[in-house]
């Protein structure tokens, strides 16, 4: 018997859309109000789903308290109330597009959970837009 087990997370984080080898009219052409280069922020939200077999002693498939500091410890302990561009290091030469952060974090937390089980990262950036990413 297998099931998924999610925990949803918060951050609050800044960033800019650009590409540094492009001029100002060509970011400002493809990423549009994005690469205002101020800056400007979003209420992300975050939801990891882990599936496995349901462990037979305990019940579980994952231990979601085990889950929860994961996700507090690489990931919010370090993009909430950040600069994302400007602050955290992968994303010095990344673009931090919803699907770049999407699969940063998918892979800060990968190495802390069994081999065994799948990882399902979606980050929402707005209610309404949002990406998924699993390592694929
Ligand atoms: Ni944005």
């Amino acid at each position: 018997m297998k099931a998924t087990v999610s925990r949803k997370a918060h951050f609050n984080a800044a960033h800019r859309l650009y590409r540094k080898d492009w001029s100002d009219a060509k970011n400002l052409e493809v990423f549009g109000k994005c690469s205002n280069p101020n800056f400007h922020g979003h209420n992300y939200e975050l939801i990891v789903s882990v599936t496995g077999k349901i462990d037979a002693e305990t019940g579980y498939v994952i231990d979601i308290k085990i889950l929860k500091e994961i996700i507090k410890a690489e990931v919010e302990d370090t993009f909430d109330h950040k600069n994302l561009n400007v602050e955290v290091q992968e994303f010095a030469d990344l673009n931090p597009t919803t699907e770049n952060i999407a699969v940063v974090i998918y892979n800060k937390i990968r190495p802390s959970l069994a081999s065994h089980l799948d990882i399902e990262v979606t980050l929402f950036e707005t209610p309404r837009n949002f990406v998924t990413y699993s390592g694929k």
